[in-house]
């Protein structure tokens, strides 16, 4: 098998502008959201990342007829033949976003079988909150093997209040009850952006959905939701790894495309640090970065707090700013995986648990051999080659693929030194 892995030359200074592409955490769902329709859809700004190709993979298993524009970015698909057939554990190990179809099978075909879900290695990452919820809307769920089967002669509506607002919860209660007639009520609901943009497909296909603050979703189930069209909000995650890449390397970036009002915390993280960030009238964002960083402590939380998603990469910031600075993982109990790989280019980086990072900023950092465990920490690392004195060598380029799109050909455009090896 070949072996391949990325080559970043460092230190770099980006310069530039880039446009984005559409969210990963919202064309998932979407896709697994027109299983509840019986016609042809289609899906404009559609990220052409390994995830939409195994949830292609995932709906042609189903029987829908998909056709992916890759130069277009947009796909087309048919689930006028739509079956319910078993998840196979190929795909859902590979992307553990295939959970997302238990809801919208349960509601169109009362069943589901989905392999056991693996996906990133973020902690244990149970979904106990989409099954109680199903159980509660009458499902009867059994292990069969490594399958989930969950059958429902009828779903009835309920009343939810999550313990944590879980967004791939949220996302596939909502997807089951739109198709169970009656009102189910979520409460402390997921209300990232990648949901409101779910709420709005499910709008067009015809659900009677309301989104109530704080977090409380109220949903009015109707009998037939029709096919949709709709373009993929774009990427908050993309952007504030872009905007990082050029924080840390001393440059400039403008990202007229931003989804800016999706991303005030982390903005305003940015400017505590001292760079130079702009809003356009319609979100579009400009960062010039400051030669002298000031580090921040920040924590993740549920949107709109700071986006775990984006807590790798700024840790590298952290780690390039002057003064010292605590980072919290609340979110996912194992998503400091990157600490290791950040500590062997120099980081100064000590870990108290799981879910505790001190970062001592440093001068400077320097290339290494370095492993991305995951997609978040693959940006991360990536970010940190862009900086760091000499070449860094990076394996594991999956998780990169998984999340990110061409994401290398953005960099090199403003600046960057990558290339992809495969000897
Ligand atoms: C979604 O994952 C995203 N994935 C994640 O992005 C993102 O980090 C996460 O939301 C938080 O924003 C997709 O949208 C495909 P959760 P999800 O359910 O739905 C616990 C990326 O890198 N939990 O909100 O899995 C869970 O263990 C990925 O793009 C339960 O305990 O996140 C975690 O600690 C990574 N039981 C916390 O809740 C459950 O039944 C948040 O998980 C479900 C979740």
């Amino acid at each position: 098998m070949n072996h391949e892995y990325m080559l970043i030359e460092g230190p770099t200074r980006l310069q530039g502008e880039v446009t984005l592409e559409g969210a990963k955490n919202a064309v998932l769902v979407i896709m697994a959201s027109l299983i509840l329709t019986d016609g042809k859809s289609r899906l404009t700004n559609v990220p052409v990342s390994s995830d939409v190709f195994q949830m292609i993979k995932l709906l042609q298993d189903l029987g829908a007829e998909v056709l992916f524009d890759i130069p277009n970015k947009t796909l087309d698909v048919d689930t006028t033949k739509l079956h319910p057939a078993a998840v196979s554990p190929e795909i859902m190990q590979k992307m553990r976003a295939s959970i997302l179809v238990m809801g919208p099978l349960l509601a169109r075909f009362g069943k589901a079988s989905v392999a056991l879900p693996g996906g990133c290695l973020l902690g244990a990452r149970p979904i106990d909150l989409h099954l109680r919820a199903f159980a509660n809307m009458g499902a009867h769920i059994e292990v069969k093997g490594e399958y989930l089967d969950l059958t429902a002669a009828r779903l009835t509506p309920q009343r939810f209040v999550l313990e944590y607002p879980s967004v791939g919860a949220t996302e596939n209660i909502m997807m089951a009850a739109i198709g169970t007639l009656g009102q189910t009520i979520i409460i402390n609901a997921a209300i990232e952006p990648e949901v409101l943009d779910l709420i709005i497909v499910l709008q067009k296909m015809g659900a009677d959905i309301q989104l109530e603050v704080p977090g409380t979703i109220i949903i009015n189930g109707v009998s037939h939701l029709k096919p949709i069209q709709h373009m993929i909000v774009p990427d908050r995650l993309e952007a504030g790894t872009l905007l990082l890449a050029a924080a840390v390397t001393k440059g400039s970036i403008a990202i007229p495309d931003a989804p800016a009002h999706y991303m005030e915390i982390f903005l305003d993280k940015l400017q505590e640090m001292g760079h130079c960030v702009t809003v356009s009238a319609t979100g579009g964002i400009t960062l010039v970065a400051t030669e002298t960083p000031r580090a921040v402590s920040f924590k993740t939380m549920p949107y709109p707090g700071f986006p775990t998603d984006l807590q790798a990469p700024m840790m590298v910031a952290q780690c390039l700013a002057q003064g010292s600075s605590t980072i919290y993982e609340t979110v996912f109990e194992n998503r400091l995986v990157q600490v290791r790989e950040l500590q062997k280019m120099g980081a100064q980086i000590t870990v108290d648990g799981p879910l505790i990072a001190h970062c001592k900023g440093v001068d400077l950092l320097f290339g290494a051999r370095v492993i991305a465990p995951d997609i978040r920490a693959s940006a991360a690392l990536v970010i940190a080659g862009l900086a760091a004195q000499g070449q860094t060598i990076m394996t594991g380029l999956h998780h990169f693929r998984r999340g990110y799109t061409r994401l290398e050909e953005k960099l090199n455009s403003l600046g960057a030194r990558i290339t992809i090896v495969t000897e």
